[in-house]
């Protein structure tokens, strides 16, 4: 089995971004422990972060060519505004789980709105970096049954 994971826009600045709402920890260490969480289990991990919807729309695409079994996303501010990013998920009709370090229903309305919720098979929010170790977590679950 093979899992990618994808960060959005703006994600590359975790650590020194806002920390009270995202936290302290850098992409990078949760990129880390995502891995080793993975290759603990005996799959295969890849992940990318692009600023560029367009980036993150070929990385789609590709998982399709790189037999990817399941995405775990972190869509950013995509969420909620990316029908494409949305399209190209179906496109490739491999199951994904959606995550947020915040928990957007307790932010501004504009947040309360996800592209990509109502064809997640679930959603992870509101745990800091945490929400990408239990969304990992239940990626691995979901592949081994
Ligand atoms: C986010 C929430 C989004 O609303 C925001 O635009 C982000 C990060 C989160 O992880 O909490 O960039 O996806």
């Amino acid at each position: 089995a093979h899992i990618l994971l994808l960060h959005g826009p703006n994600l590359n600045l975790l650590g020194q971004r806002e920390p009270d709402v995202y936290g302290s920890d850098s992409l990078e260490s949760i990129d880390m422990a995502a891995r080793k969480q993975v290759e603990s289990a005996n799959m295969r991990f890849s992940s990318l972060q692009s600023n560029s919807e367009a980036e993150l729309i070929n990385a789609i695409q590709h998982a399709k060519v790189d037999n990817v079994s399941l995405i775990v996303i972190n869509p950013a501010a995509f969420t909620h505004t990316s029908v494409a990013l949305r399209d190209a998920l179906l496109a490739v009709d491999i199951p994904f789980i959606e995550v947020h370090l915040s928990n957007p229903h307790r932010r501004e309305a504009f947040r309360r709105h996800s592209y990509f919720s109502d064809v997640a098979l679930a959603v992870v929010a509101g745990f800091g970096a945490d929400s990408y170790r239990y969304a990992i977590d239940a990626a691995i679950k979901t592949l081994q049954h």
